[in-house]
C-alpha cells in the first residue's frame, strides 16, 4: 500500500511540466499529509532516486537508480536452463537464503534471484558479504540429478563460469583463487557461496550464490576487506552495464552447467586452466589449523592438495588461501 503511494509520488515528479512539484501540491493531489509525502521522498532516495528539494519550487527528480529489469536480462539470453525464470528484488536479507526457501517450495531448475542490495549478505566461512548498491548479487537454483559426491564440483563449475564470463564481457584476465574467489591483479572481484539441501543419497537442490563487485563505491567496504578487493569498474576504468554483464554470466553458467551434467571432467580441467593458486607456495587459514606449503593440486571433489615442507600431502576442504610471494 505504502508502495503504491510512493510510486504515485514518482509519477507526479516525472510528469511535472516544470520539473518541480511542491510538497503541498503533492499532498493535495494524493490526499495525504505533507509529512507522508516527505516520507515517500525519503524512501525513494533510499532506493537510489536523486530528488532535489528547491525552496519555494518543490521537489524535482534529478536521476533514477540503475536497477536491473528481469525482462531486459532475458532479451537474447537463449539459455537452456539458467534464467528461464528471473526474480528481481530491490532489497533482500540474502538472495541465497531466499533462493533456498523458494527451492524448498518447488522453484524450477535454473531459477535466478537477483537483488540490488542485501541486508545480511552471506560470505564463506560464516562471514558477512557487504552488499552496497551497484554490484551483482545473484543466486541460482540448481536441481542436478547427479550423485552427492559431485556437489563440490558445482562450486568449481560456478567459479569457472564467472571467471570466463568476466573475461569475455570485460576483457580482463580474471583468475580463480582456490576454492572459488575470482581475482583481478590479486584482488577479489567476485565470491561464490554454494548451499545445498540433500537426502542421504540425493541432492534436493543446490543454490549457487554469486557476488560480483561491479560499480560500487569501495568506501562501502570495511577497510580490511577494501584493501583486498577491486571492482570491474576499477579494472576497466568505466561503469559496467550490469544488465549486459549479468546476461553474459548467465549464458556462461548455462554452458558450464550443461558441460558439468554431460562430462564433468571438463569442469576440473577448465578450473585448473583458470586457477592462480596451484604451483604457488600458500598459507591456508580459517579451516582447522594454519598450514603452509605448496599448492600441489585439487582432487575430484575440489579439495586443495597441499604439499607440506616434509613432503607429505594434505587435503584441505575449506579455508582461505594466501599466496606467498617468493
Ligand atoms: C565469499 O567469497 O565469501 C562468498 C560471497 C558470496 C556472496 C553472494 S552475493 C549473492 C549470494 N547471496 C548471499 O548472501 N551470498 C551470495
Amino acid at each position: 500500500m505504502g508502495n503504491m503511494k510512493k510510486d504515485e509520488v514518482l509519477r507526479f515528479l516525472r510528469s511535472s511540466p516544470s520539473g518541480h512539484v511542491s510538497g503541498a501540491a503533492l499532498a493535495a493531489a494524493m490526499g495525504v499529509s505533507r509529512t507522508a509525502v516527505w516520507k515517500h521522498i525519503k524512501t525513494l532516495e533510499r532506493e537510489g532516486y536523486a530528488i532535489e528539494a528547491v525552496p519555494s519550487k518543490g521537489y524535482s527528480l534529478t536521476s533514477s537508480p540503475d536497477v536491473i529489469i528481469a525482462g531486459e536480462v532475458k532479451q537474447g539470453l537463449g539459455t537452456k536452463t539458467i534464467g528461464r525464470e528471473i526474480l528481481h528484488y530491490a532489497e533482500v536479507a540474502s538472495t541465497n537464503t531466499l533462493a533456498m526457501d523458494l527451492a524448498q517450495k518447488g522453484a524450477a531448475d535454473g531459477t535466478v534471484i537477483i537483488a540490488e542490495t542485501q541486508t545480511v549478505g552471506k560470505g564463506r566461512l560464516g562471514r558477512t558479504w557487504t552488499s552496497p548498491r551497484g554490484n551483482l548479487y545473484v543466486s541460482v537454483i540448481l536441481r542436478p540429478t547427479v550423485p552427492i559426491s559431485k556437489a563440490p564440483l558445482i562450486t568449481l563449475m560456478g567459479a569457472v563460469a564467472i571467471a570466463s564470463g568476466v573475461r569475455r564481457h570485460c576483457g580482463v584476465p580474471a583468475g580463480i583463487k582456490w576454492p572459488n574467489d575470482i581475482l583481478l591483479s590479486g584482488k577479489k572481484v567476485s565470491g561464490l557461496l554454494t548451499e545445498m539441501s540433500a537426502e542421504p543419497d540425493r541432492i534436493r537442490h543446490i543454490v549457487l550464490g554469486i557476488g560480483v563487485n561491479v560499480n560500487m563505491d569501495k568506501r562501502a567496504l570495511q577497510p580490511n576487506v577494501r584493501r583486498m578487493s577491486t571492482t570491474l569498474a576499477t579494472a576497466t576504468k568505466k561503469t559496467v552495464d550490469r544488465t549486459a554483464l549479468l546476461r553474459t554470466l548467465l549464458i556462461e553458467l548455462d554452458l558450464w552447467y550443461q558441460r558439468f551434467l554431460q562430462n564433468d571432467s571438463e569442469v576440473l580441467a577448465a578450473w585448473k586452466e583458470l586457477n592462480v593458486t596451484l604451483g604457488h607456495r600458500v598459507a591456508v587459514s580459517g579451516g582447522s589449523a594454519k598450514l603452509e606449503g605448496l599448492a600441489h593440486g585439487v582432487d575430484a571433489e575440489g579439495r586443495l592438495i597441499l604439499k607440506l615442507d616434509d613432503g607429505t600431502l594434505r587435503q584441505v576442504a575449506a579455508g582461505d588461501v594466501t599466496i606467498i610471494k617468493q
